[in-house]
Formats: structure tokens, sequence, C-alpha cells
């Protein structure tokens, strides 16, 4: 999470119906999603399942994780093409093999997500990502 780049992604437990979800990764890459639900998604991950890098965030002061606007399920691609691909993506807990968060702490991020949307809560959200995943270590 600390060495996280510009994107980083991870297994996430208790979600989509399923015991848990990840990216399928070969070669150090990610090629594809372990999800129950709609894996044909760009990025079929759970908004628990990455961190983005605050250069990112600032780097693409017009994307947005709309809390409105995008179809269910689909804010986290909505969000995530507009910064980055699928190739650039950097897989993390020993190449998306191990499970170190579940949707408890999803379900916290759920509750900062209906604070007020505006560019400056989007920058706060990851940073809290951040915060979370540390004291998680
Ligand atoms: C992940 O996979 C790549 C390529 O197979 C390998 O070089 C790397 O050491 C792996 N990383 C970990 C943490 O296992």
């Amino acid at each position: 999470m600390r060495t996280t780049r510009k994107v980083s992604v991870w297994p996430v437990g208790l979600v989509g119906g399923r015991r848990y979800e990840r990216p399928i990764v070969e070669n150090g890459k990610v090629v594809g999603w372990y999800t129950g639900w709609r894996a044909d998604r760009p990025f079929a991950i759970d908004m628990a399942g990455f961190a983005v890098s605050l250069q990112v965030i600032l780097s693409h002061p017009k994307a947005v994780f709309k809390r409105r606007g995008s179809q269910p399920g689909m804010q986290e691609s909505d969000f995530l093409k507009q910064i980055t691909t699928v190739e650039e993506l950097e897989p993390k807990a020993n190449n998306c093999t191990k499970v170190l968060i579940s949707t408890v702490t999803k379900k916290l991020l759920y509750c900062l997500c209906r604070l007020p949307s505006a560019v400056l809560t989007e920058m706060f959200f990851y940073r809290f990502l951040y915060g979370t995943h540390e004291q998680k270590k």
C-alpha cells in the first residue's frame, strides 16, 4: 500500500457474494478478475480493493468518483478508467494472493462516501484509505 506508485490493487474478502474477489495476476500484471459479479467490467474491483497515489489524483483534477450517475457497481470502473489502465495496475498483497482486507473496512468507506462530493472530499477519501491500510500493517 505504502509502495503504491500510481494505482495499486489487492483482493477483498466477503464481497460480491463470494468469500473474496481478486485481480488475476500473471507475471506481475493484472490480466483479469475473479469476481462473483460482472467480470466484464473494465475494472471488476470493489472500492476497498485499490489505492491511488495522491500525485495521480492531483494530476487528474477532473477525475471524479461519482456517487450518482454511474450504473450500479460501475463506480469503481468509471473512476479508475479516468486515471489509469488495467496494464498499469500494481498488484499488492503478494501478487494478489493474500486477502488482507474485508468489507468491514468497506463499510467505513461507504460512510465517508455519503459526505458531499467535491474534489476535496475525494482527496480526503484517498487519504483516509491510505491511513486505514497503514494501521492494518
Ligand atoms: C509477483 O510476480 C512476479 C512475476 O512472476 C515476480 O517477479 C514477483 O517476485 C512476485 N512478487 C511477489 C511479492 O511474490
